[in-house]
């Protein structure tokens, strides 16, 4: 087979990947928790054929920039697949979110996932779990955790061989929902490969470094337990922390000082504080954000409509027609399918 297509979901990190190791593996510094998102996917065809002289990137309906960059993403993650496959024909990639990039749905992980998937198998590669996650990491770090099916834990390790995701509990053992409220479709201005290399400037970096195996350890055991208080004040704290690390990451921006780095909006700002006055009403709900300002609400199945009726009782309230609502269960991995995507 030359041609493949696969689906992959962004997932939503829980216990953050924020700073690496090595960053041309894609190394991490620590064991990172996330869950893929069911509503949201990337779909990615990829083909191989010795008619085409260059490798060509077509993208489907996405608007945005950092074009020439994700291009050459790809055409780097192509280059890793070819030499394990011993090949050297070029390859047309067709790939569709149902997202706009850059906005806090990781795509890059869903994007890369799907591209080593369905490029491995158009090259007739037969990789186990493992070592798609492996090979996915190596394209966006976070895309080795959009390769197993529910909620996943990336071990950190200290190889490329023993940095990998596996399944930390199936879809359907919690039923958690995030509903990720998308205050704004801009894309953002500092990237994540960007801001993992400015992590250390934080002077609260070695504060995260002592506290990260405690916190690796203590949701793990809440997300075995379902146990939802003690998993939802832990994913806050974890987003709050890492938003602080970048806040307080001080560079230099071309020829200006900037004294950390924002992801938020005031919309971010808005939902934070609305998210503590319900939880302090009796709503059981929880936040945490990636790299954007999108805000996701984690509530339990039983608290759904009550969660999605106070956001958009917010937002009518405040004037925010604009937020857009999608509501996420715990999704499957990457995996094939037969519906290819045809360039326009
Ligand atoms: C904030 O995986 O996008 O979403 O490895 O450089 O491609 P690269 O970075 P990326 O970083 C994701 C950062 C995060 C946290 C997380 O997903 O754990």
């Amino acid at each position: 087979m030359s041609k493949a297509t696969a689906i992959a979901h962004p997932n939503l990190a829980f216990l953050k990947y924020w700073g690496k190791r090595d960053s041309t593996l894609n190394i991490p510094i620590n064991n990172s928790i996330s869950m893929n998102l069911d509503a949201v996917q990337t779909v990615t065809t990829v083909e191989f054929n010795a008619a085409f002289a260059n490798d060509e990137v077509v993208v489907l309906e996405q608007g945005g920039g950092g074009r020439a960059r994700f291009d050459q993403r790809v055409s780097k993650h192509l280059d890793r697949l070819r030499s394990r496959a011993g090949s050297s024909l070029r390859a047309r990639v067709i790939t569709r979110n149902s997202f706009p990039a850059g906005t806090g749905f990781a795509s890059s992980a869903s994007g890369f996932a799907a591209l080593t998937m369905a490029g491995s198998a158009a090259l007739g590669l037969d990789l186990s779990e493992r070592e798609l996650s492996i090979l996915s990491r190596m394209g966006s770090g976070s895309a080795s955790r959009s390769i197993p099916d529910g909620i996943v834990e990336w071990l950190a390790g200290d190889s490329s061989d023993t940095s990998y995701a596996r399944q930390l509990v199936p879809p359907d053992y919690w039923q958690l929902i995030d509903v990720a409220v998308l205050v704004s479709a801009e894309e953002k201005k500092v990237s994540s490969s960007e801001g993992h290399e400015l992590a250390m400037n934080s002077p609260f970096w070695p504060v995260r470094l002592e506290a990260l195996p405690g916190k690796y350890v203590r949701m793990s055991q809440a997300i075995h337990d379902r146990d939802f208080i003690t998993f939802g004040r832990e994913l806050e704290s974890e987003a709050m922390m890492m938003h602080t690390i970048m806040m307080t990451s001080a560079h230099m921006d071309g020829d200006a000082w900037r004294s950390g780095i924002y992801y938020w909006t005031g919309d971010t700002l808005a939902l934070v504080q609305a998210v503590q006055e319900w939880r302090a009403a009796g709503l059981q709900v929880y936040f945490t954000l990636d790299a954007g300002p999108t805000v996701h609400l984690i509530c339990l199945e039983t608290d759904r409509e009550a969660v999605v009726s106070a956001v958009n009782m917010l937002a009518e309230q405040s004037g925010r027609a604009h937020w857009s609502l999608t509501v996420n269960r715990p999704g499957l991995g990457a995996r094939l399918t037969d519906a290819h995507l045809e360039a326009r």
